[in-house]
Protein backbone atom coordinates (compact mmCIF):
# COMPACT_ATOMS: atom_id res chain seq x y z
CA UNK A 1 0.00 0.00 0.00
CA UNK A 2 1.37 3.50 -0.73
CA UNK A 3 2.26 5.76 2.03
CA UNK A 4 -0.47 8.75 2.41
CA UNK A 5 3.15 9.75 4.19
CA UNK A 6 5.59 9.61 1.72
CA UNK A 7 7.52 12.73 0.69
CA UNK A 8 8.91 13.22 4.54
CA UNK A 9 9.82 11.31 7.59
CA UNK A 10 6.65 10.66 10.05
CA UNK A 11 9.12 11.86 12.55
CA UNK A 12 9.23 15.06 10.66
CA UNK A 13 5.31 15.09 9.89
CA UNK A 14 4.46 15.04 13.45
CA UNK A 15 7.47 17.47 14.44
CA UNK A 16 6.53 20.27 11.70
CA UNK A 17 2.42 20.01 12.05
CA UNK A 18 1.39 23.13 13.42
CA UNK A 19 -2.56 24.16 13.65
CA UNK A 20 -2.84 26.64 10.40
CA UNK A 21 -5.86 28.95 11.32
CA UNK A 22 -5.35 31.07 7.74
CA UNK A 23 -5.39 29.84 4.41
CA UNK A 24 -4.94 30.72 0.95
CA UNK A 25 -7.86 30.73 -1.47
CA UNK A 26 -6.45 28.08 -3.85
CA UNK A 27 -8.35 25.00 -3.87
CA UNK A 28 -7.42 22.04 -2.19
CA UNK A 29 -6.90 19.33 -5.51
CA UNK A 30 -9.81 16.48 -5.10
CA UNK A 31 -7.23 13.91 -5.30
CA UNK A 32 -4.96 15.10 -2.19
CA UNK A 33 -7.93 15.35 -0.09
CA UNK A 34 -8.81 11.82 -1.53
CA UNK A 35 -5.83 11.08 0.11
CA UNK A 36 -6.06 12.56 3.31
CA UNK A 37 -9.80 11.01 3.81
CA UNK A 38 -8.19 7.42 3.42
CA UNK A 39 -5.66 8.60 5.73
CA UNK A 40 -8.18 9.36 7.98
CA UNK A 41 -10.57 6.00 7.75
CA UNK A 42 -6.65 3.94 8.15
CA UNK A 43 -6.87 4.84 11.57
CA UNK A 44 -7.18 2.16 14.31
CA UNK A 45 -10.57 1.90 16.01
CA UNK A 46 -11.96 -0.31 18.76
CA UNK A 47 -13.22 -3.42 17.65
CA UNK A 48 -12.61 -2.19 14.50
CA UNK A 49 -16.47 -0.68 14.12
CA UNK A 50 -14.70 2.50 12.44
CA UNK A 51 -17.06 4.97 13.72
CA UNK A 52 -15.80 7.94 12.21
CA UNK A 53 -18.10 9.74 10.02
CA UNK A 54 -16.80 13.18 7.66
CA UNK A 55 -18.91 15.52 6.36
CA UNK A 56 -17.03 17.25 3.34
CA UNK A 57 -18.22 20.98 3.27
CA UNK A 58 -16.53 23.18 -0.10
CA UNK A 59 -19.35 25.12 -0.96
CA UNK A 60 -19.22 28.73 0.22
CA UNK A 61 -23.16 29.07 0.63
CA UNK A 62 -23.09 25.79 3.09
CA UNK A 63 -20.03 26.81 4.99
CA UNK A 64 -21.55 30.51 5.86
CA UNK A 65 -24.70 29.25 6.78
CA UNK A 66 -22.74 26.42 9.50
CA UNK A 67 -20.35 29.27 10.71
CA UNK A 68 -23.50 32.12 10.92
CA UNK A 69 -25.65 29.38 12.68
CA UNK A 70 -22.81 28.41 15.22
CA UNK A 71 -22.18 31.97 15.86
CA UNK A 72 -25.24 32.83 16.70
CA UNK A 73 -25.42 29.71 19.32
CA UNK A 74 -22.30 31.29 20.48
CA UNK A 75 -23.81 34.36 21.06
CA UNK A 76 -26.48 33.29 22.68
CA UNK A 77 -23.81 30.78 25.29
CA UNK A 78 -21.61 34.03 25.77
CA UNK A 79 -24.51 36.56 26.45
CA UNK A 80 -25.77 34.19 28.78
CA UNK A 81 -22.16 33.97 30.38
CA UNK A 82 -22.33 37.72 30.88
CA UNK A 83 -19.27 38.44 28.71
CA UNK A 84 -18.63 41.97 27.46
CA UNK A 85 -20.80 42.37 23.98
CA UNK A 86 -18.03 43.69 21.89
CA UNK A 87 -15.36 40.59 22.81
CA UNK A 88 -18.52 38.31 22.04
CA UNK A 89 -18.56 39.88 18.46
CA UNK A 90 -14.82 40.07 17.78
CA UNK A 91 -14.72 36.12 18.87
CA UNK A 92 -18.09 35.68 16.21
CA UNK A 93 -16.74 37.40 13.53
CA UNK A 94 -13.17 35.34 14.09
CA UNK A 95 -15.05 31.92 14.15
CA UNK A 96 -17.40 32.68 11.25
CA UNK A 97 -13.82 33.90 9.04
CA UNK A 98 -12.23 30.80 9.92
CA UNK A 99 -15.08 29.00 8.74
CA UNK A 100 -16.07 30.37 6.07
CA UNK A 101 -12.36 31.35 4.55
CA UNK A 102 -11.22 27.64 4.79
CA UNK A 103 -11.13 26.23 1.55
CA UNK A 104 -11.99 23.38 3.15
CA UNK A 105 -14.51 22.46 6.25
CA UNK A 106 -14.27 18.55 6.94
CA UNK A 107 -17.19 18.42 9.84
CA UNK A 108 -16.05 15.25 11.80
CA UNK A 109 -18.93 12.88 13.82
CA UNK A 110 -19.11 9.70 15.38
CA UNK A 111 -21.95 7.14 15.39
CA UNK A 112 -22.63 5.17 17.84
CA UNK A 113 -24.65 2.77 15.33
CA UNK A 114 -21.97 -0.16 15.11
CA UNK A 115 -20.31 0.06 18.44
CA UNK A 116 -21.29 -2.52 21.63
CA UNK A 117 -24.64 -1.68 23.42
CA UNK A 118 -24.33 -2.03 27.62
CA UNK A 119 -27.19 -1.92 30.61
CA UNK A 120 -24.89 -0.08 32.60
CA UNK A 121 -23.96 3.14 32.38
CA UNK A 122 -20.09 2.80 33.18
CA UNK A 123 -19.49 0.49 29.99
CA UNK A 124 -21.79 2.66 28.02
CA UNK A 125 -19.35 5.35 28.63
CA UNK A 126 -16.46 3.00 28.29
CA UNK A 127 -17.74 2.12 24.60
CA UNK A 128 -18.73 5.82 23.73
CA UNK A 129 -15.28 7.16 24.56
CA UNK A 130 -13.66 4.18 22.25
CA UNK A 131 -15.65 5.72 19.61
CA UNK A 132 -14.21 9.15 20.55
CA UNK A 133 -10.98 8.24 20.79
CA UNK A 134 -11.03 6.31 17.36
CA UNK A 135 -12.47 9.38 15.47
CA UNK A 136 -10.05 12.04 17.42
CA UNK A 137 -7.49 9.42 15.94
CA UNK A 138 -8.41 9.50 11.99
CA UNK A 139 -8.30 13.20 12.48
CA UNK A 140 -4.55 12.82 13.61
CA UNK A 141 -3.51 10.83 11.21
CA UNK A 142 -5.63 13.59 8.31
CA UNK A 143 -3.21 16.43 9.82
CA UNK A 144 -0.64 14.63 9.24
CA UNK A 145 -0.82 13.69 5.97
CA UNK A 146 -2.26 17.13 5.32
CA UNK A 147 0.94 18.43 6.60
CA UNK A 148 2.96 15.61 4.47
CA UNK A 149 1.26 17.06 1.57
CA UNK A 150 2.01 20.73 2.57
CA UNK A 151 -0.95 21.69 3.55
CA UNK A 152 -2.48 23.39 6.40
CA UNK A 153 -5.24 22.15 9.13
CA UNK A 154 -6.89 22.93 12.78
CA UNK A 155 -9.22 21.19 14.58
CA UNK A 156 -12.24 23.43 15.69
CA UNK A 157 -14.30 22.11 19.15
CA UNK A 158 -17.24 24.35 18.24
CA UNK A 159 -19.90 21.16 17.09
CA UNK A 160 -19.05 19.76 20.42
CA UNK A 161 -20.68 22.85 21.70
CA UNK A 162 -23.97 23.05 19.23
CA UNK A 163 -24.39 19.70 18.15
CA UNK A 164 -28.19 20.20 17.51
CA UNK A 165 -27.14 23.31 15.24
CA UNK A 166 -24.88 21.33 12.97
CA UNK A 167 -27.07 18.28 12.60
CA UNK A 168 -29.84 20.45 11.46
CA UNK A 169 -28.08 23.29 9.58
CA UNK A 170 -26.23 20.27 7.54
CA UNK A 171 -29.23 18.10 7.68
CA UNK A 172 -26.89 15.22 9.14
CA UNK A 173 -27.55 11.47 9.30
CA UNK A 174 -29.83 11.20 12.66
CA UNK A 175 -27.18 8.93 14.56
CA UNK A 176 -23.79 11.09 13.14
CA UNK A 177 -23.24 13.01 16.74
CA UNK A 178 -21.02 15.97 15.74
CA UNK A 179 -17.21 15.98 17.68
CA UNK A 180 -15.25 18.63 15.66
CA UNK A 181 -14.59 20.62 12.36
CA UNK A 182 -11.37 20.55 10.57
CA UNK A 183 -10.43 23.60 8.16
CA UNK A 184 -7.90 22.62 5.58
CA UNK A 185 -6.05 24.34 3.07
CA UNK A 186 -2.53 25.72 1.50
CA UNK A 187 -1.17 27.99 4.92
CA UNK A 188 -1.28 31.79 4.10
CA UNK A 189 1.51 31.51 6.94
CA UNK A 190 4.02 29.01 8.93
CA UNK A 191 1.43 29.40 11.97
CA UNK A 192 2.70 29.83 15.62
CA UNK A 193 5.34 26.78 17.02
CA UNK A 194 3.23 26.30 20.47
CA UNK A 195 5.43 25.14 23.35
CA UNK A 196 5.02 21.44 24.95
CA UNK A 197 5.28 20.45 28.27
CA UNK A 198 8.57 19.15 28.89
CA UNK A 199 8.55 14.89 29.41
CA UNK A 200 9.67 14.76 32.95
CA UNK A 201 6.25 16.86 33.74
CA UNK A 202 3.74 14.41 32.16
CA UNK A 203 5.70 11.01 32.56
CA UNK A 204 6.54 9.22 35.55
CA UNK A 205 7.86 5.55 35.71
CA UNK A 206 6.32 2.85 37.50
CA UNK A 207 8.73 1.05 39.35
CA UNK A 208 7.72 -1.70 41.92
CA UNK A 209 4.91 0.67 43.03
CA UNK A 210 7.10 3.89 43.13
CA UNK A 211 5.92 6.25 40.54
CA UNK A 212 9.49 7.85 39.58
CA UNK A 213 9.77 11.24 37.92
CA UNK A 214 12.04 11.16 35.11
CA UNK A 215 14.34 14.15 36.23
CA UNK A 216 14.44 12.44 39.56
CA UNK A 217 18.39 12.48 39.87
CA UNK A 218 18.41 9.67 42.35
CA UNK A 219 16.86 7.74 38.82
CA UNK A 220 18.56 4.76 37.65
CA UNK A 221 16.94 3.03 35.35
CA UNK A 222 16.15 -0.35 36.58
CA UNK A 223 16.78 -3.76 34.93
CA UNK A 224 12.80 -4.52 34.85
CA UNK A 225 11.33 -7.70 36.09
CA UNK A 226 8.28 -9.10 34.86
CA UNK A 227 5.30 -6.70 34.74
CA UNK A 228 6.27 -4.14 37.22
CA UNK A 229 7.27 -1.37 34.80
CA UNK A 230 4.97 0.22 31.75
CA UNK A 231 8.00 2.80 30.43
CA UNK A 232 11.21 0.92 29.57
CA UNK A 233 14.56 2.54 29.01
CA UNK A 234 15.89 -0.66 27.24
CA UNK A 235 13.23 -0.72 24.72
C1 LIG B 1 -9.63 18.55 20.87
C2 LIG B 1 -9.05 19.83 20.28
C3 LIG B 1 -9.83 20.96 20.19
C4 LIG B 1 -9.32 22.13 19.62
N1 LIG B 1 -10.14 23.20 19.44
C5 LIG B 1 -9.68 24.30 18.82
C6 LIG B 1 -10.56 25.39 18.54
O1 LIG B 1 -11.75 25.34 18.80
N2 LIG B 1 -10.03 26.46 17.92
C7 LIG B 1 -8.72 26.54 17.57
O2 LIG B 1 -8.31 27.56 17.01
N3 LIG B 1 -7.85 25.52 17.81
C8 LIG B 1 -8.32 24.40 18.42
N4 LIG B 1 -7.47 23.34 18.63
C9 LIG B 1 -6.06 23.42 18.24
C10 LIG B 1 -5.19 23.67 19.47
O3 LIG B 1 -5.35 24.99 19.92
C11 LIG B 1 -3.72 23.39 19.09
O4 LIG B 1 -3.58 22.06 18.69
C12 LIG B 1 -2.75 23.66 20.25
O5 LIG B 1 -2.77 25.01 20.61
C13 LIG B 1 -1.32 23.27 19.90
O6 LIG B 1 -0.89 23.94 18.74
P1 LIG B 1 -0.40 23.13 17.44
O7 LIG B 1 -1.56 22.29 16.95
O8 LIG B 1 -0.03 24.19 16.45
O9 LIG B 1 0.75 22.28 17.84
C14 LIG B 1 -7.97 22.17 19.18
C15 LIG B 1 -7.19 21.01 19.28
C16 LIG B 1 -7.71 19.85 19.79
C17 LIG B 1 -6.87 18.59 19.83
Amino acid sequence: MESPLSGTSLRGAIAGRRSIRRYRADEVPANILQLLLQAAVTAPSAHNRQPWRFMLLQDCSTKLALADAMGRRLRQHRTTDGDDPAAIEKDVARSRARIADAPVVLVVCLTMEEMDVYADATRARAEFLMAVQGTAMAVQNLMLAAHSEGLGSCWMCAPLFCPDVVRATLDLPQLWEPQALVTIGFPAGPGVTRPRKPLCDVVRRHERKRFVHLSDPEHKPARHHDGDSVISDHG
